[in-house]
């Protein structure tokens, strides 16, 4: 679903102002019914004319991306180069991130203009589970793995993290599953086991693993089944 000015826009060459008039002067149908309204919503299938000469609907794009260290997770920034300055390809500004990571961070990050999809990926409400290769300063004992996986109290916060699940790779590496996406909660979890994360790395996001094919900075569409 989409609004009707937001999909003139995306598709064709009118731009915001452009396409608030065409639609108020009636040129542009529905399904064969002229329609004046910009909020409208378009579904998939509905067929869209501007004085009678289809508009294609914009097909809804869903990208993982391998994000590299030093690049930032927003659509603009005025310092580093940003995640969607890595993808060359058209209409970049109508994309947004579903699920930021730091500065820091490497790994998998989804982007899309697909407003429904992106909720489902970070609304708390849906649990996607978010897996990190962490790498910590220290050696990490059995307690402080307790503690993360049963939850922890984070600085600031009332509530305790939900419960976590924890697989040690190597004495100061551990591969962390959470179902929630507090800010910096990998870093602020540790934090509160008395640890220092030195290196972070997002692998999985929900079903969606990072594809080993790609090196930091490169990314791919993503298959039916992923985007499923
Ligand atoms: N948790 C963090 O602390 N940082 C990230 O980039 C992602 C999760």
């Amino acid at each position: 679903m989409i609004r009707l000015d937001k999909l003139i826009s995306n598709s064709t060459v009118f731009t915001r102002s452009q396409t608030g008039k065409i639609i108020r002067k009636g040129d542009i149908s529905v399904n064969g019914s002229i329609i004046k309204k910009a909020s409208f919503k378009i579904l998939e299938n509905d067929q869209v004319q501007y004085l009678g000469v289809e508009i294609n609907l914009p097909k809804t794009r869903y990208i993982m991306m391998h994000k590299p260290k030093e690049v930032v997770c927003s659509t603009r920034d005025g310092e580093h180069q940003t995640v969607l300055d890595l993808l060359f390809i058209a209409k970049r500004d109508s994309l947004h991130i579903a699920g930021r990571l730091d500065l820091d961070t490497t790994g998998l990050v989804l982007i899309t203009d697909d407003g429904q999809w992106s909720h489902r990926i970070t609304s708390p409400k849906h649990k996607q589970a978010k897996v990190y290769r962490v790498s910590l300063e220290e050696e990490i004992g059995d307690k402080a793995i307790k503690q993360l996986e049963e939850g922890v109290r984070l600085k600031g916060e009332d509530k305790a993290t939900l419960p976590a699940k924890v697989n040690k790779l190597d004495s100061k590496t551990i591969i962390l599953t959470l179902h929630e996406g507090k800010y910096h909660q990998v870093k602020r979890m540790l934090v509160a086991v008395g640890h220092h994360v030195v290196q972070l790395h997002r692998q999985q996001i929900g079903k969606i693993i990072l594809d080993d094919a790609l090196k930091a900075g490169e990314w791919r569409e993503l298959s039916e089944d992923e985007i499923a």
